[in-house]
């Protein structure tokens, strides 16, 4: 009867394991080769983004212009997240995430290139001509996927996160139906990570297509700022067309 006993505790016990095992065959850093993930701008949407992120399992870096400023936020998201200048987050981020309002991006570009080439950027920035002058200007004029790309040339760009508010992003993760995050890259690599990092965020990815197609959810778009689900989304998409 005891050794009965034992052998259901053997089985129970391995059941649990394989299914940790199968559990962690699914984890984002197994499957997307993503452990780490830098965020330059940590607002409402490099918070927010982070939080998702860290709690999701990977390891996080904050960075802004003054990042001894962001030690209480990243005490707050917990899971070990650092801080760190942007340099220190573009190096450490095996994807690397633009949160900074979109005037920066020529000079942020500019100064981080060689940390950023060849690698998965995310930008979820968006362009305002009130704040961001010029360079919004011409992004809205180009489409904002090309102008990240040019922007932050060398990198892997991927438009995604920005046509959602960062308030949304939050109250609306792991959301049953998962809600829908639109996203646009050239690079399959680099869409391939965004997608798994959206998913581990709580959202369903929707590929709108290369990054000129970024232009269907920037600011003026119909999609802009709409919480959809992947049904709905491809409808509007299809719809659109
Ligand atoms: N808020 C939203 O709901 C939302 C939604 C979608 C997309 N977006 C877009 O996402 C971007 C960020 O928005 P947000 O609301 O998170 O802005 P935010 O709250 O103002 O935060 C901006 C962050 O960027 C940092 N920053 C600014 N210039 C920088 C630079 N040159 N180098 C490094 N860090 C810099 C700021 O810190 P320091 O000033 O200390 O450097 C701050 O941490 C914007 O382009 C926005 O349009 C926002």
């Amino acid at each position: 009867m005891f050794a009965k006993k034992l052998t259901c505790l053997a089985t129970l016990l391995l059941a649990a394991t394989v299914g940790s095992h199968t559990a962690l065959a699914a984890t984002p850093s197994s499957a997307s080769t993503v452990h780490n993930i830098g965020i330059v701008g940590a607002g409402n949407m490099g918070e927010t983004l982070g939080k998702l992120w860290a709690d999701a399992g990977y390891h996080v870096m904050l960075a802004s212009r003054h990042p001894d400023s962001l030690r209480s936020t990243a005490n707050e998201i917990g899971h070990g997240t650092q801080v760190g200048t942007a340099e220190q987050a573009s190096q450490f981020g095996d994807v690397v995430v633009i949160a900074v309002p979109y005037g920066a991006l020529p000079q942020l570009g500019q100064g981080l290139h060689q940390q950023l080439a060849g690698k998965t950027v995310i930008d979820v920035s968006n362009p305002y001509p009130g704040r961001d002058g010029a360079t919004a200007a011409k992004a809205l004029s180009l489409g904002s996927g090309k102008a990240s790309a040019q922007y932050l040339s060398g990198a892997h760009v991927v438009r995604a996160f920005n046509s959602l508010a960062a308030t949304a992003i939050a109250s609306n993760a792991h959301h049953s139906p998962l809600i829908a995050i639109p996203y646009a890259g050239d690079n399959s690599k680099a869409l391939a990570q965004a997608k798994v990092l959206i998913q581990q965020a709580g959202f369903a990815a929707v590929n709108t297509g290369d990054l000129a197609t970024a232009t269907r959810f920037q600011p003026g778009s119909s999609l802009f700022l709409q919480v959809l689900d992947e049904q709905a989304l491809r409808a509007q998409l299809a719809d659109e067309r």
